[in-house]
């Protein structure tokens, strides 16, 4: 099994968009894959086409004592594990049992009986939390996105002591790769925080997604991009970046997009 969390400092820069995406380009490939909601929002499903009304997920499972696997969904060719809904009350017995428990994510992945070659893709809330912290224990890949804006590109900071002190201590932890979300080239400012970037990291360790209405479009159909404008230029932005992914993490060589 390998661990990939999707994470960032800052809110609304394309965690959950990507994290279902990604899950569902590894699939498209044949690639067993997990997408794991761990933000309360319970975003995740709809990109799947889930039911709104449906609460039922990890977090409802966990507090009711209850296995993982009854929480898993088969949508189209990917695996899905909702958050679940949770009132305040059970949110916070919820949050206090992941922060006395640090192993817990880790502890669950292991008793799915997922095989070597598992991906399991976990979407995160911003910023530290208790959900970050279970994520970064275990992930052998961090994915960090950020916007092409000052804002975010000011917060990376934050986010890599973060991968320091839980990530680059473990033997199993393979390294990071930022992702840009919403580039648009035509706009100078995005043009020069990429550079900046692709000088800073080098471009091995950069992905770039571009500003595209067919993201938007494809939740309000209720689907992932990948399926529902395959062609888009963030369709094949997000190939591009699942394609990496999978040659990172299981030295695959995958087919040309
Ligand atoms: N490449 C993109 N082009 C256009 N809109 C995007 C793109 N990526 C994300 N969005 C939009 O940005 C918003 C935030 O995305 P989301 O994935 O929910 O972010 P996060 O999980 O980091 O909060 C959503 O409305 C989403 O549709
Ligand atoms: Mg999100």
């Amino acid at each position: 099994m390998k661990i990939v969390a999707v994470v960032s400092a800052k809110g609304g820069v394309g965690k959950t968009t990507l994290s279902a995406n990604l899950a569902d380009a590894l699939a498209q490939t044949g690639q067993r894959v997990l997408a794991i909601d761990l933000d309360p929002q319970n975003m995740l499903r709809l990109h799947f086409g889930m039911p709104v009304q449906d609460v039922t997920g990890h977090a409802r499972a966990t507090l009711a004592g209850e296995s993982w696997i009854t929480s898993i969904w088969a949508r189209r060719r990917a695996l899905v594990m909702p958050f679940g809904g949770l009132n305040d009350a059970d949110l916070a017995v919820f949050e206090q049992h992941l922060a006395t428990h640090p192993n817990w994510l880790k502890r669950q992945l292991d008793q799915l009986g997922l095989s070597e070659n598992d991906i399991v893709i976990i979407d995160t809330p911003p910023g530290p939390s208790c959900y970050m912290r279970q994520a970064l224990s275990c992930a052998h890949v961090c994915l960090v996105m950020t916007l092409a804006d000052p804002a975010s590109y000011a917060a990376l900071p934050l986010m890599e002591n973060l991968i320091r002190t839980y990530c680059e201590r473990r033997p199993d932890y393979l390294g990071q790769a930022l992702v840009i979300n919403q580039v648009d080239m035509a706009r100078q400012l995005s043009k020069d925080v990429v550079q900046v970037l692709r000088d800073q990291l080098g471009e091995g360790a950069i992905g770039v997604i571009h500003e595209d209405q067919a993201v938007p479009e494809a939740l309000a159909n209720d689907r992932t991009i990948v399926d529902h404008s395959p062609r888009s230029q963030a369709g094949e932005d997000i190939r591009r970046c699942a394609s990496w992914l999978q040659q990172h993490l299981l030295g695959k060589a995958t087919s040309p997009q």
